[in-house]
């Protein structure tokens, strides 16, 4: 058994753990698709644990990243996916003034505690960075996603995932921020891509790919602020699996890929460094009784 698995059945295995404690132990050759969202860098913090993502340095969150997605492109199947949604950060002044992030500046900075009932969509880290200027972008989906290009994984695409309904940021000089990256990669030219599921009907009602923009409003549940828009999820899940693939979410949060596998007849295996969630994940499973019931 590995360290921190809390449940397990012939369809679904559930971890409470710091992710990259779990890499070894996950099956080689199994995975055939990673559709994810880590805490995004210096934004929301769901816990303590200072093996939290996005409390790091900038550097150390973009390469705790890269060997996540790296180590998982290596592990999985050939023609395997991840999905990667994640969001750019500002970095900031190093003053904390009203900002819910209290950063350690210095050259080995990192996040000193955050006010858990004022976290919002700031896009600011409050963090002083050597290099990086105070207001600049960090860069951060670009950064993770070079390196894995570098490293020999195929950077298939940027989906832009665009909100209608984006937070209202307190700026002047500049958009509100209203969209996200879905970065798509691959450790194969060929991979698995049921094209007719992600398909759009065309003007003369032919099916068509779509374009790489695709719109949903930001779904909050209670309990989670930062969930996945699910119909964008579900129609990446379909695209890239079949039916009893299985499916890897590092960080489970509120289960909506939980919830997707277990309605699309996925295997699944989930990790979340936050105990509430992975009790959340297995009342969804208990609730469920039909995955109970499908031989594995
Ligand atoms: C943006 S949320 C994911 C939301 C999820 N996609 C959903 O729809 O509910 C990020 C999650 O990553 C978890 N997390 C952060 N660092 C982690 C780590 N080192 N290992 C495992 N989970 C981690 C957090 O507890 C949080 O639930």
């Amino acid at each position: 058994m590995i360290t921190g698995e809390v449940y397990s059945d012939n369809r679904i295995r559930l971890f409470h753990n710091d992710v990259l404690k779990i890499l070894d132990d996950l099956p080689e050759n199994e995975i055939q698709a990673v559709v994810t969202s880590p805490t995004y860098w210096g934004k929301r913090q769901f816990t303590d644990d200072q093996n939290e993502f996005g409390c790091e340095s900038l550097e150390n969150y973009v390469e705790r990243n890269v060997l996540l997605y790296s180590t998982l492109l290596s592990k999985m199947k050939q023609g395997g996916s991840i999905f990667v949604v994640i969001q750019d950060s500002y970095m900031g002044s190093g003053v904390s003034r009203s900002h819910h992030n209290h950063w350690i500046s210095g050259d080995d900075y990192k996040r000193n505690g955050i006010d858990s009932s004022r976290q919002g969509n700031t896009s600011s880290v409050t963090a002083r960075h050597k290099k990086i200027k105070n207001k600049s972008l960090c860069g951060v989906p670009y950064r993770i996603a070079l390196k894995l290009v570098d490293m020999g994984f195929v950077w298939r695409q940027q989906i832009i995932w665009q909100k209608p309904n984006p937070m209202p940021e307190n700026v002047q000089d500049r958009a509100w921020q209203s969209v996200e990256y879905i970065l798509h990669f691959t450790n194969h030219g060929k991979y698995k891509f049921n094209k007719e599921l992600f398909s759009v009907s065309g003007a003369n009602g032919k099916l068509r790919l779509p374009s790489q923009v695709l719109v949903s409003a930001s779904e909050p549940k209670p309990g989670h602020s930062a969930t996945f828009p699910k119909k964008v999820v579900e129609r990446l899940l379909l695209t890239v699996t079949d039916e009893n693939d299985v499916v890897f979410e590092p960080f489970l949060g509120s289960g909506t890929m939980l919830e997707l596998a277990i309605k699309h007849n996925r295997k699944f295996i989930g990790c979340d460094i936050c105990k509430d969630f992975l009790v959340h994940a297995i009342d969804i499973i208990k609730k469920d009784s039909v995955h109970l019931s499908v031989p594995a």
